[in-house]
């Protein structure tokens, strides 16, 4: 069985004011019924997966465990970080609690804030990995890319991927996290590079032995910190001191640019990161004038718009707008241009120095 691993950090300031440091969008309902925590759960559940594994800050601790119970999936453990580190200490002590439980077995990171429309397409990606991650791999999810994106880790193939864009596993050249615009724009353009999903599939042993070979002062932190964590209420609270004194390094750069046994399965199905509110109009399925509209709110002659209200709440209306978005909660209206969606973060920074 594969082990899923539900990275439930990050307060996603992109998406304010829906998204709080108290409750971040993960746990909101963006795009559905079911937050997107709770999606990405029911995805990585049923045959071939075992009982997930989260890890999440203490403030999230009682929402992940109420959102699972929600829909009746019991987490194998449920870690709880003393303070964000980052998803590289998050995954490696994640891998060494698991690595005790069930040595050398198959963990799968899933990042709880993504829209993966169609759950059995990507179960059959997940499966082609298998082997390849049986075999010591790392293995990645590579998604065609479709514009220079500079917030995403790039994957550069030795070949173009296979034409139909099977989940098939091909041995990956190397990782580039984040590349700076005019790199982005020649890997869009050469066509052997894809976009890393964020998720990854490995052995216990495999992300064990990467971190001896690339970080192994966070590995002997990070294994002190499991290894003197404390049981609390079911949660498993790791232990402060270690833990505060590792690097705060996403995954990206602290393992996956440096590592040499790449593997990356492409995945053609729908993926989206919503990483801000122009990635949630695109998602939602905007009408044929482009625009969103939910919660008590109208769109009067608007194109390409996003408009949100809360239910129950003040209602909002637009008039003859072109490529805004409007989102309207209790305490707090955001109103932007749709091309600066990725700038929210600025109204979250301004307002944090406001007090
Ligand atoms: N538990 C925990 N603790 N989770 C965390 C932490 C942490 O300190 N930091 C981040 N996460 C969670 C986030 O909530 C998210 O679900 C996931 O880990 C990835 O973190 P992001 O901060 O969203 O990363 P990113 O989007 O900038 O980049 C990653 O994802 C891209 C695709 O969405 C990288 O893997 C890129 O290479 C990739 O393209
Ligand atoms: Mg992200």
């Amino acid at each position: 069985d594969v082990h899923p691993l539900l990275l439930c950090g990050g307060s996603g300031t992109r998406l304010w004011p829906l998204s709080r440091k108290s409750y971040p969008k993960q746990f909101t309902k963006l795009t559905g019924d079911e937050s997107l925590f709770q999606a990405s759960a029911r995805r990585l559940s049923g045959p071939g997966f075992a009982a997930p594994c989260v890890i999440t800050g203490a403030d999230y601790r009682f929402i992940v465990t109420e959102q699972l119970a929600a829909i009746e999936i019991a987490a194998a453990a449920t870690l709880i970080e003393p303070q964000a580190r980052n998803t590289g200490p998050a995954i490696l002590a994640a891998t060494l609690e698991l690595h005790a439980r069930a040595p050398g077995a198959l963990m799968l990171v899933a990042p709880s804030d993504h829209v993966i429309p169609d759950a059995a397409s990507f179960r059959a990606a997940v499966q082609a990995a298998i082997p390849a991650a049986e075999a010591g791999q790392l293995v990645t999810f590579g998604i065609r890319p479709d514009r220079a994106e500079t917030g995403y880790g790039w994957l550069a193939l030795s070949e173009k991927p296979n034409a139909d864009f099977a989940p098939v596993a091909q041995p990956l050249k190397s990782f580039v996290e984040k590349p700076d615009a005019p790199t982005a724009r020649d890997m869009l353009d050469g066509g052997t590079h894809l976009w890393n999903a964020g998720i990854f599939l490995f052995s216990t042993n495999a992300m064990m032995a990467a971190f001896e070979a690339y970080q192994p002062e966070m590995l002997r932190l990070v294994t002190e910190a499991v290894e003197a964590a404390e049981k609390d209420l079911g949660f498993l609270r790791l232990a402060a001191d270690p833990w505060a004194e590792c690097d705060d390094i996403s995954i990206d750069y602290a393992v996956m640019e440096k590592a040499d046994n790449l593997t990356v399965v492409p995945y053609g199905g729908v993926w989206s990161d919503l990483g801000g509110w122009d990635a949630v109009w695109r998602e939602s399925g905007p009408d044929e004038a482009g625009v969103v509209t939910s919660g008590p709110s109208t769109a009067i002659e608007c194109t390409g718009s996003l408009l949100r209200a809360e239910d129950g709440q003040q209602a909002l209306v637009g008039i003859g707008l072109t490529d805004i978005i409007a989102v309207a909660m209790p305490d707090a209206v955001l109103v932007a241009h749709k091309d600066r969606a990725q700038d929210v973060k600025l109204a979250v920074a301004a307002l944090r120095q406001q007090g």
